[in-house]
């Protein structure tokens, strides 16, 4: 199957912008229920977006696939991304929970960055998930990527990727930049121990939120 074959390409499209919905409805639905049973919400904010045409061209050509429906569907596991992001490092934690134990979201694979940040200082919690789509011909499976971090990371992330990710040769970035964006990246670490250390000592004063 093609890449130029418009009608798959488009149809397909349609499967992961259904996916997209459903998967933030669910998360919504799973965030509202914590909050009203922990009487506080852990998400700062939730971000979706599918991937451009572009980036899933660039990423089968950086994998040596050919463009194919097939190889995107098979090897592009985030065109459908979906960033939580939460206030405190625990939350992250709960989070992942609530979906490994959800019904309708079924966990593929996962990498834990925060206990094992990547080189760069990069840290978030990355679910690889399938979510069951409903469609006139019957239920489809489509694979989304979830990012769950906090506030700090998410920061962090942000001005990394302006500074270094998308440059051109990595390699080529002074080192310095490396360094220090890494050391950044622990003091983030820092901070958010910090934070979920004094949150922690507030939520054991047991003080009526009603
Ligand atoms: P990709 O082909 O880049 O998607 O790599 P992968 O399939 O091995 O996935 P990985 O678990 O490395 O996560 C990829 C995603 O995590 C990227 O699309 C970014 O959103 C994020 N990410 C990974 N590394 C970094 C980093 O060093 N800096 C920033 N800012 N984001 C990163
Ligand atoms: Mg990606």
């Amino acid at each position: 199957m093609k890449i130029n074959d418009n009608y798959d390409l488009s149809s397909l499209m349609v499967n992961y912008s259904a996916a997209l919905k459903i998967l933030k409805t669910e998360l919504e639905i799973l965030s509202d229920e914590f909050e009203y049973s922990h009487k506080y919400n852990p998400v700062e904010h939730i971000k979706c977006r599918i991937k451009s045409y572009e980036s899933i061209m660039d990423k089968l050509e950086k994998k040596g696939l050919d463009k194919t429906i097939d190889n995107i569907i098979e090897y592009v596991n985030d065109v459908v991304g979906v960033r939580v992001v939460c206030s405190f490092l625990p939350d992250v934690y709960e989070i992942v929970n609530i979906i490994q134990k959800s019904k309708n979201i079924k966990v593929l694979y996962e990498k834990d960055y925060i206990k094992d940040p990547k080189d760069s200082g990069y840290s978030s919690y990355h679910l690889i998930v399938s979510v069951p789509v409903n469609l006139s011909i019957g239920t489809i499976y489509v694979k989304a990527e979830i990012q769950i971090r906090t506030v700090a990371m998410d920061f962090w992330a942000s001005l990394d990727h302006k500074i270094s990710y998308k440059f051109p040769e990595p390699n080529a970035l002074p080192v310095e930049v490396i360094e220090e964006l890494k050391n950044s990246s622990d003091v983030i670490k820092q901070l958010d121990k910090k934070m979920a250390h004094l949150v922690g000592i507030v939520n054991d004063l047991d003080i009526d939120k009603d």
